[in-house]
């Protein structure tokens, strides 16, 4: 049976006898409205350790005063009959006040990795993520967490701040679960009118042109984000927020590619904001 728990005292209740044994506990951290990307993280969690722990706390730090805070889907119910089908034991859902008491007074301020590609559009976005995420580790101790790579930036910042605070979790990045037509899931999805979401796929379209293009033997960048440019260009609804190849994982800029590299797109469809990306590595 899933035990659903509110605060963290609730939680270290039902977690004791699991640490006691020494047996293991994953860990995935979610601002829930749950869809296959987050089932598919559950699911390795739950493969991976004798007991997996979901969080569910639309983090209101990591969200700019003109984003989507209020608007953020929020399905708890749901999320929970998900979970249980998942094999997920225990679904954390603090209140606001529970993972930010009054006083609270302590944010983790991230580096360089966390400066281009989202980090530039959202000024504070990835203070509030380490902040956050800390915290919550604080709360589970997890051994293992599970993070997505349709987020990439974020397990590269949560990485580095892993490393530098000698956090004692391993991460681990699962794949991005894609629809049918190549869309990366995401909660924001919902957003999207019929026409919208028919016009969304070209996203990862653009990424799949660049792709071939690198397997093909360009390594110019400027070439090679041309090409997704010129894509996603014939689409008027497509506004583009940021198009870029930067190295892989520390994310600097490049004019050749001569190592791994990440290709990562923001775009905004009707209002609604899609963020997608693909690792361009050398085949051996
Ligand atoms: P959220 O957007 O709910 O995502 C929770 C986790 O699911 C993240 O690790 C994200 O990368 C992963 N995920 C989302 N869509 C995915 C997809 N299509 N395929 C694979 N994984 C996917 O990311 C956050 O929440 C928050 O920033 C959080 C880490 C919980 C901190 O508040």
């Amino acid at each position: 049976m899933i035990q659903v728990v509110h605060t963290a005292k609730a939680l270290q209740k039902l977690l004791e006898p699991i640490r006691f044994r020494r047996e293991s506990i994953g860990f995935v951290p979610t601002m829930g409205a749950l869809h296959e990307g987050h089932v598919a993280l559950l699911r390795e969690s739950v493969k991976e350790n004798s007991c997996t722990v979901l969080s569910i706390f639309v983090n209101p730090t990591q969200f700019g005063p003109k984003e989507d805070l209020t608007k953020y889907p929020r399905t708890l119910d749901q999320d929970i009959a998900l979970a249980e089908k998942c094999g997920v034991d225990i679904v954390f859902a603090p209140s606001g006040e529970e993972i930010y008491p009054p006083g609270f007074s302590t944010f983790i301020e991230p580096g360089d990795v966390a400066k281009p590609l989202c980090g530039a559009f959202r000024p504070g976005h990835y203070r509030g993520v380490c902040t956050v995420v800390a915290r919550l580790f604080g709360m589970v101790r997890p051994h293992r967490a599970y993070f997505g790579q349709k987020d990439i930036q974020q397990c590269l910042v949560l990485l580095q701040m892993v490393k530098d605070l000698v956090l004692d979790v391993e991460l681990k990045i699962c794949e991005t679960v894609r629809e049918k037509d190549g869309l990366a899931m995401s909660s924001r999805n919902r957003y999207l009118s019929a026409y919208d979401r028919e016009i969304a796929k070209e996203i990862y379209q653009a990424l799949v042109l660049v792709e071939k293009a690198f397997q093909e033997g360009e390594r110019n960048v400027d070439m090679l984000k041309k090409i997704a440019f010129a894509h996603l260009s014939s689409f008027s609804k497509i506004e583009i927020q940021y198009l870029e190849i930067l190295s892989y994982p520390y994310l600097s800029l490049l004019n050749r590619l001569d190592g791994p590299a990440v290709l990562a797109v923001a775009v905004h469809i009707g209002g609604t904001r899609l963020i997608d990306n693909i690792i361009l590595t050398f085949k051996v």
